[in-house]
């Protein structure tokens, strides 16, 4: 690789997690809940981005925009996402942001070998479904010798915290409750849900090594989220498009209040067994 870059964000010791969840996604709590975690894993992991960096099922790229203002500015991004609807969907912030927004399949990535020296997949690997192991080897193909991979995974136990699948659990409706745990990972495309031990030796058979991995988001608290992620509530969503930014940014403030709390007494880093989501940080071989 010719040049490495390190550019860290000048702010970016500044910034919040919670305070950059809560403003970005003032119109879908579960949305500031579940990103303010993921944005942390980042944080505690003290995530170097030396650029090229690859981001792989980028969606519209707001992840990617939200985790430049708490890591720093990664350089030269390129997003690689299989929906062109999402691509189609990215903002403003998200073209500036990266080099390349391109329509393309993980298991097939358009880049020559060794092309990369980060490569971040956040919260998309557990997506991949078919070709996670396809998914994998590609992106060793990409990074170069001694590149780093960043990824965030769920993990088998998260499901059975579905507050409405535990419910129906509890009153023997276990089909039921079988059944809204598939529908739930339809929607937030969670199609693989392995052991954290599982995670690792996918990780060390596809070459590459991990050194580091710890939980970020404890089943403990999987029943608030996937109760703010329940259907009904999704109406909330329309607050989005009133055209008042004192009314989303009082909504911002609000939500943040309401998860201060849990957020700043839940450890930024947990045994992998107790948490719901697994943040991996792995070296190519
Ligand atoms: C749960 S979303 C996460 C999006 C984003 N990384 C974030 O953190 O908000 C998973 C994304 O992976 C994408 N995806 C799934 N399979 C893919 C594949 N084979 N190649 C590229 N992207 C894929 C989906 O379209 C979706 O946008």
């Amino acid at each position: 690789m010719e040049s490495v870059s390190k550019r860290p964000h000048p702010e970016a010791s500044t910034q919040c997690p919670l305070a950059v969840a809560a403003e970005r996604y003032f119109y879908k709590p579960m949305a500031i809940f579940f990103n303010a975690f993921h944005l942390r894993a980042f944080q505690t992991a003290g995530m170097q981005w030396v650029s090229p960096v690859l981001d792989v099922g980028c969606s519209d790229g707001e992840f990617g925009v939200i985790l430049a203002r708490v890591v720093g500015s990664p350089g030269e991004m390129t997003g690689v996402e299989l929906s062109a609807d999402a691509i189609q969907r990215a903002g403003d912030e998200a073209r500036a942001l990266y080099t390349n927004l391109l329509c393309a399949n993980a298991t097939d990535l358009p880049f020559e070998a060794g092309t990369f020296n980060t490569v971040v997949i956040n919260a998309s690997l557990t997506s991949i479904h078919p070709g996670l192991e396809k998914a994998m080897k590609e992106v060793h193909r990409v990074l170069r010798e001694g590149g780093v991979f960043y990824a965030t995974v769920c993990t088998e136990r998260y499901e059975q915290q579905y507050w409405l699948s535990r419910a129906l659990n509890r009153l023997g409706c276990r089909r039921w409750a079988r059944r809204y745990m598939d529908s739930m990972n339809r929607r937030m495309q969670q199609g693989h849900l392995y052991a954290p031990e599982r995670w690792a030796e996918l990780f060390e058979e596809n070459r590459f090594k991990v050194v580091e991995m710890f939980g970020f988001l404890p089943l403990a608290l999987t029943p608030l989220w996937s109760f703010l992620a329940w259907t009904p509530l999704r109406l909330h969503g329309a607050f989005k498009r009133v055209p008042c930014a004192r009314l989303h940014r009082g909504l911002a403030a609000l939500y943040e209040k309401l998860f201060r709390g849990l957020y700043e007494r839940t450890p930024p880093k947990l045994d992998p067994e107790q948490s719901g989501y697994i943040f991996i940080k792995a070296v190519k071989e």
